[in-house]
């Protein structure tokens, strides 16, 4: 989730170890670019992307694709506001996205930055809103 510098590396890595990947993203721009295969991040080329894709990788839009995963990786951006504080937006709102579509068993990998706590304070209640509890498999 977020096919940034953190998101379409990892997504490399993972199809490269045998996963079947999907990425998905807000932007129909980074999107569509990426299905074309054309990278808009400097640690991959286009030749790269044009590899992850001839592997089965696939980016959308679409939150749907989230009740498949067995896996949601979270790299959304997490930037500073003008005051300095986080602005940690995108978070919930990538993390609510799941939640809506979770299964049991479902592994949760939250890769954006964030201060300390953020994944019991913040992320733990939103998934567990669906009535599943955190690390009971
Ligand atoms: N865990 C690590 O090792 C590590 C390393 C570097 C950075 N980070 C963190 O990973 C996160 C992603 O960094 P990046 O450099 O890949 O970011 P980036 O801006 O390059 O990419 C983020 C992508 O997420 C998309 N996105 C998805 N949901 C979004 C939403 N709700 N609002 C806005 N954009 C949304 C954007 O369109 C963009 O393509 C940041 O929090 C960064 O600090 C983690």
């Amino acid at each position: 989730m977020g096919l940034g510098y953190v998101g379409l590396p990892l997504a490399r890595t993972a199809g490269a170890a045998g996963l079947t990947v999907t990425g998905w993203d807000v932007l129909r721009q980074v999107v569509a670019g990426t299905n074309a295969g054309r990278s808009h991040v400097r640690d991959m080329t286009d030749h790269e992307v044009r590899g992850i894709l001839a592997a089965g990788f696939t980016a959308t839009t679409d939150p749907a694709v989230l009740a498949a995963a067995e896996t949601a990786a979270v790299c959304v951006p997490t930037a500073l506001c003008a005051d300095r504080a986080p602005d940690l937006d995108p978070l919930p709102l990538a993390v609510g996205m799941v939640a809506d579509r979770l299964r049991p068993g479902t592994l949760v990998v939250v890769e954006s930055t964030s201060y300390p706590g953020t994944t019991r304070e913040v992320i733990r209640p939103i998934l567990e809103r669906t009535g599943m509890t955190g690390g009971t498999g």
